[in-house]
């Protein structure tokens, strides 16, 4: 009950801070009206901020001042907005409701959707960039650019994303799968913690360790995703229920069932605290997080 209070106070004054900033980054763009609005339109829609929060965590875990990661925690929502934005598009899955709002593309049009996802990528790298030298030395700015770009990229997210477009229809391999959902969603939650350890100067054991947590994390991150296309609520999840089934996707549930999904979905959040709990860490608010995770309902 007291551990339930803690990362709720956590998490409040955390998105309150992460929100006041991602307004203020787009609010001193210098570019055309429309452009800003449609980026600020999809960041303030809401969303747990789950990414963010992971990354202000693990900087506590280490003892060190979450406030350290407001940019990359900013860097890292932007990058997830803006595959939210793509992902809704007609040319992928063609959905009208994110984060309980029409999709960007149903209040912009599907030109200006595109350009923000790709102002929001672009912007991203940016504010990783800005990151002050008290903060972080240039060689740590530059290897969070390489990984967030290896999280997002053609190895990462975009490669996931492809990989699930392309099993539309298709009865997929349980291995194949995996993949998928370890790229389209792993890899960007896994960079958000390991971006807070790389902040707190972790040791290469703990990088190793929180890699771990955080990659089991992300799997099973995307099956409790799954389940909630299939059980959820739309208005509390704020995004259509079905769409999987509209779009012939192979998930979780459709290959091992309900209930063999949500053994799945456990025994993927025992092997991330084991990890977890070999970091040796102050651990409390991440392992807090890893449970909210796999009894969420949106
Ligand atoms: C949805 O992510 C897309 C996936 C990667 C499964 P979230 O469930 O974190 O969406 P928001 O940010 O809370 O809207
Ligand atoms: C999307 O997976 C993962 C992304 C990279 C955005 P989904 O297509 O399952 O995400 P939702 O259910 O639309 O949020
Ligand atoms: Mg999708
Ligand atoms: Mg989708
Ligand atoms: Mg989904």
């Amino acid at each position: 009950m007291l551990a339930a209070k803690l990362l709720d106070a956590f998490s409040q004054d955390y998105k309150d801070l992460l929100e006041s900033e991602l307004r203020t980054l787009v609010a001193q763009l210098n570019a055309p009206l429309i452009i800003k609005e449609a980026m600020q339109y999809s960041l303030e829609a809401g969303g747990k901020r789950i990414r963010p929060l992971l990354t202000f965590a693990t900087l506590d875990a280490f003892g060190i001042d979450p406030k350290k990661g407001l940019l990359a925690a900013s860097a890292i929502e932007m990058i997830h907005t803006y595959s939210l934005i793509h992902d809704d598009l007609p040319s992928m899955d063609d959905d009208d409701l994110r984060r309980g709002k029409p999709t960007n593309h149903k209040v912009f049009g599907e030109a200006i959707a595109v350009l923000t996802g790709d102002a929001l990528l672009t912007f991203s790298f940016e504010v990783i960039g800005r990151i002050p030298d008290e903060v972080a030395s240039t060689s740590t700015k530059i290897n969070l650019i390489v990984e967030m770009a290896k999280a997002a990229g053609t190895e990462g997210m975009v490669g996931g994303q492809v990989a699930d477009m392309e099993g539309e229809g298709k009865a997929l391999t349980l291995e194949e799968l995996e993949y998928i959902h370890i790229h389209k969603t792993g890899k960007l939650l896994k960079f958000s913690v390991i971006a807070g350890a790389m902040l707190a100067g972790a040791k290469q054991t703990e990088l190793d360790n929180l890699s771990g947590f955080a990659h089991h994390l992300g799997l099973a991150f995307q099956i409790r995703d799954d389940i909630l296309d299939l059980e959820g609520n739309q208005e509390i999840i704020g995004k259509p229920v079905g769409s999987d089934t509209t779009n012939h996707k192979s998930t979780y549930p459709q290959l091992l069932s309900i209930e063999g999904a949500k053994k799945a979905l456990e025994s993927q959040l025992d092997l991330s605290m084991q990890y977890l709990n070999k970091t040796g860490l102050n651990s409390r608010l991440l392992s807090e997080i890893a449970q909210l995770i796999v009894s969420r309902d949106h």
